[in-house]
This record gives C-alpha cells, structure tokens and sequence, in this order.
C-alpha cells in the first residue's frame, strides 16, 4: 500500500480520529484554486510518478515539467541514439490523467551528451554541423511530442552570470556565435507550430540580468522569430526577489507582448549561492521557526503578485513536489538540507500553503 495513503490517511483514522484524518487531506487542489488563474505545474521524476507523490500530484497539479528526462544528455545519449522510455513515461501519465506537458529543454550548455559538441577526431564540430545536430535533435524530440506538449523551453540560460557580459560564451555560442538562439526557435516552430516557444532563465529579477534578457527577447521578436513568451525560473529564496523587482520584470517583459511563465519555482531557505562549497558546522539541518515564517510570508506575497499577472502570466510551475526531495538538498551545499515547497517532508501542505490557496 502507498506510503503517503497511511502516513496521512489510514494512520489517524486507525487512530480513531477520522475528522483529523479528513482535515489533513485538501479536498480541493493548488489546481482548483487557481483554476481561473492559470496551469499549475510541477517537475518530476519518472520515479515519482509511481510512488507516494503521484497521489499528491494528481490532487495538487494540473501540468507536468519533466525534471531532468527531456534534457539533451539524457534523451540523446548518442548521435544516432535516443532514449525515451523516461520521458514517454511522463508523458503517458499526463495523457491518462489529462495533464498538461511543459517540455524542458531543447537547447543548453548543460547536461549535454559528450558527442554534441565533437567530430570523429575528437576535435570541434563545424558551425554547420553543430546547426545540422541542433536541427536534428529538435526536430525528432517535438515532433515525437506533438500535440502532447504545449510549451517548450526552447533555449535554456543563454544570458553570461557575469553583468558586463550579453551571452554566456558557451560552446553554442563559441561555434555558432549568437545564431543558434533564433535557430533553435526556428527548428521547434517549424516541428510543431501549434506549440508555444519559451526563452528560460534565472535571476531575471536583478535589474542587470534583466535588461540583457530583455534584450535577447526584444531582438528574437524584432527579428520574426517564433517565440511565444519567457519563463521566469524563479529559484527564490525568503530574501529576494522584492514586490518591486518582480513586478517591474513581469511589467518589462510583457511590454513585448510576450507571455510570461514561472517554470522552477521553489523559495529556498538560504541566501541565493551560485558556486558550490562546503557545508559550514554551523548550518542547521532544521527548518526553523523563523525560516518559515519568512518563506510563509515570501510565498503570500509573491502569489498574491502572479494573481494580479493574471493576463500576463499563462503558467507556474514548481521545481519538485515535497521538500522531501528537492534538487536544493545537494545544490550548491552538497548535504544540507532545504525546505523550499509548499508540502513538507510527510507531503503534507505547510503553512504557506494556506496562504498561497486562501484569497
Ligand atoms: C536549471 C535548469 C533546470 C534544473 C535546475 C536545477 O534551473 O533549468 O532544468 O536543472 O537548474 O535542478
């Protein structure tokens, strides 16, 4: 029997307390609540769609992001090999359930296979033939999903950490210069033209990252290319972004009339970090008291803010579904844990949750 059924269900009514019991488990979903509102979505593992979290994620959700199975490393491990049992799976349990598909992502410079970027002497491939595997590649990969998928994030991070910089000097962008940007789009649009075309990134609510995104978005649009919106990835924590800094880039963005999505949503507990380190002695293994009053209140506000995007914004998704498991427990301190989601370790909603549903 499933985990989480007895954890929140059976237990306390074997423990004679059915009204607990009941209270325990939402009768509506993130999904309801927001049904006038726009998709809710979650990332996932094929692993999580046969466990405990499955129950949850059909009450609570209404699209899915495959977490890491759509990723170029993954789903093309080699030239002239695809592997798609994991990313079919995803999508067969959307089809069954009536969920929405976010597909993720077509185009980044990371978690790429190792064949990508070389020729058969080990060396690097031409623009040309870097532009002929890209084409390739996002052909197969929509055209297998069309129909099934309705958004893609087509180009991953494109933007340089570094402010004084426009694009990060990748291996696309040292191959192909700035081109393979508009072609990616181009070969998504021209696989399935019904699908809508995402430009995804961080930290888009710094003011720096911000004008070089918007940027990157105003020239593609200027220049006809087939996209639909930007996805605000959204990996906040309880001390950015401020009302100011998010509604100024929901406002800045949408001034191209492009859609807005936020497709990684999560409120971490800790200051932002980029590079990875060490875990200080000092760094608790608790979500503290204080640490969830602050994210109650950072979840409160940044939703109370999409609501009122409600025009602009055409999705939101979180990234991973308890903070049982959430990419954050390793990333960027490998083994301190994080409490980043709106269901705790038991998968049960915390308090934020109520403050996300009750407007
Ligand atoms: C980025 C990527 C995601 C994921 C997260 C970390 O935001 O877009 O696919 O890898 O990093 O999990």
């Amino acid at each position: 029997m499933n985990k989480l059924f007895v954890i929140i269900f059976l237990f306390p009514v074997m423990a004679g307390n059915r009204s607990f019991a009941q209270s325990l488990i939402p009768s509506k979903g993130l999904k309801d609540y927001y049904a006038n509102y726009f998709p809710i979505g979650v990332a996932v593992s094929p692993r999580s769609l046969n466990g405990p979290d499955s129950i949850l994620i059909l009450r609570q959700f209404n699209s899915l992001t495959p977490e890491n199975a759509m990723k170029m490393g993954p789903i093309h491990p080699e030239e002239h090999r695809y592997y798609w049992k994991d990313a079919d799976g995803i999508v067969d349990f959307a089809q069954a359930h009536g969920l929405k598909v976010r597909g993720h992502n077509l185009c980044w410079h990371e978690q790429t296979p190792g064949w990508l970027f070389k020729n058969d002497q080990g060396g690097q491939v031409t623009k040309e033939v870097l532009l002929q595997r890209l084409k390739e590649h996002i052909t197969t990969v929509v055209s297998r999903y069309k129909g099934k998928i309705y958004a893609w994030d087509v180009v991953n991070e494109a933007i340089d950490d570094d402010s004084t910089r426009f694009l990060r000097n990748s291996l696309w962008r040292q191959i192909c210069g700035e081109d393979f940007i508009a072609k990616a789009f181009e070969y998504a649009h021209q696989a399935d033209p019904d699908a809508q075309l995402f430009y995804n990134d961080y930290n888009t609510e710094r003011p720096e990252k911000r004008e070089r995104v918007y940027k990157l978005l105003k020239q593609l649009r200027d220049a006809g290319v087939p996209i639909t919106g930007v996805g605000i990835q959204a990996h906040w924590s309880i001390y950015e972004p401020s009302e100011k800094e998010l509604r100024a880039t929901i406002d800045r963005f949408s001034s191209l009339g492009l859609k807005v999505q936020i497709t990684e949503l999560d409120i971490s507990v800790y200051p932002w970090e980029k590079n990875k380190r060490a875990r200080r002695p000092d760094e608790s293994d608790t979500l503290t008291p204080e640490q969830e009053q602050r994210q109650t209140v950072q979840y409160k506000k940044v939703f109370s803010i999409f609501r009122d995007y409600k025009g602009a914004l055409n999705g939101l998704t979180f990234w991973n579904v308890t903070d049982r498991h959430t990419w954050l427990d390793e990333y960027p301190v490998p083994g301190r844990k994080n409490y980043p989601l709106l269901f705790d370790t038991k998968g049960l909603p915390k308090k934020a949750y109520w403050e996300v549903v009750n407007f």
